[in-house]
């Protein structure tokens, strides 16, 4: 398999059974290759099957029948311990509900899947999570609970979280469907810069076609089954960055980028990851480090 692929889904078929003669056909067969550095939507009304479609590719939930393979490597017969990892290294979630730790403050909140993978020492999670709390914008209210923060706020934070293990896509479930329009068209503003100038992998689920379009690749899901969707341009989608919160942004993805270079010298330099490892790491943080650059010749 060749390693620009992301995700591969193969003939995925999902299907509830209620009772002995009551099933249900959540998803009806669906064949789907994500490559890195896309940025997919998925539109459908409710019921079409696009939660039942993100928890299978999350891992959240196993198929009835076809395969999904996650950066080469099949994960539909995993063990849940093994999927646990999967989950945690190279998925980010982002969900309509934010699903923030409420005693927890920003920061702490976006620490906290670094901590779990062991892959960072603490302050070098600090110093991660304050990055990436820049990055989207909330430097200065690292500190804050959940409670303390505007919706559009927390959904900010659980995109930094989702970004905290540097994850090989980020799933979102209606990301906008807690916050009104302005908002959520500013949030989208971001997932699309970060598409665009980190090479996030991004796959966004929703009923509505005003967060669908910002896609750079867009699909329909009726009834259980993917479609692909025509090539709209974005001519409705407005919302957009200033010049110096494009340069914030960029200078915080430089930042978090030559952090990432320092933890991973470090972890090699201690053993704890091997030689083709960090090859293969380096190698990634390269091709971030090449886009960023360009995309800084062309904002700047
Ligand atoms: N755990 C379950 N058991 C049985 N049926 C289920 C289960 N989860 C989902 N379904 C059914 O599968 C279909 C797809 O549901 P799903 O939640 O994926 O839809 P959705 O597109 O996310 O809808 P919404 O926009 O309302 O969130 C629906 O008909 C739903 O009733
Ligand atoms: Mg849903």
């Amino acid at each position: 398999m060749s390693s620009d692929i992301a995700i591969e889904l193969i003939n995925v078929k999902k299907i509830y059974r209620l009772t002995e003669e009551i099933t249900v056909e959540a998803i009806k067969g669906i064949s789907l290759k994500v490559h890195r550095g896309d940025f997919i939507s998925i539109m459908g009304p409710s019921g079409s099957g696009k939660t039942t479609l993100l928890n299978l590719i999350g891992t959240m939930d196993k198929p009835s029948s076809g395969r999904i393979i996650i950066e080469g490597l099949d994960v539909t017969d995993l063990p849940e311990s093994q999927l646990a990892h999967v989950r945690r290294e190279k998925i980010g979630f982002v969900f309509q509900a934010y699903n923030l730790l409420t005693t927890l403050t920003a920061l702490e909140n976006v620490m906290l899947p670094m901590l779990l993978t062991g892959k960072y020492s603490e302050s070098e999670a600090e110093e991660r999570a304050l990055k990436l709390l820049s990055l989207v914008g909330l430097e200065e209210r690292a500190h804050h609970r959940p409670i303390q923060l505007s919706g559009g706020q927390q959904q900010r934070v659980a995109i930094a979280r989702a970004l905290a293990n540097d994850p090989s896509f980020i799933l979102m479930d209606e990301p906008t469907g807690a916050i009104d329009t302005i908002t959520g068209s500013k949030l989208m503003a971001l997932v699309k810069l970060l598409n665009e100038t980190y090479g996030q992998t991004f796959i966004v689920v929703t009923h509505d076609p005003s967060v669908a379009m910002v896609a750079k690749k867009k699909y329909f899901i009726r009834d259980g089954l993917l479609y692909e969707g025509s090539e709209k341009s974005l001519h409705n989608f407005n919302a957009s960055f200033s010049d110096s919160e494009i340069n914030r942004i960029l200078q915080a993805q430089l930042k978090l980028l030559l952090t990432d270079l320092k933890a991973l010298k470090r972890r090699r330099t201690e053993g704890k990851i091997s030689e083709k490892q960090y090859e293969n790491l380096k190698s990634e943080l390269k091709r971030k480090l090449n886009l960023l650059e360009r995309s800084m010749r062309i904002e700047i």
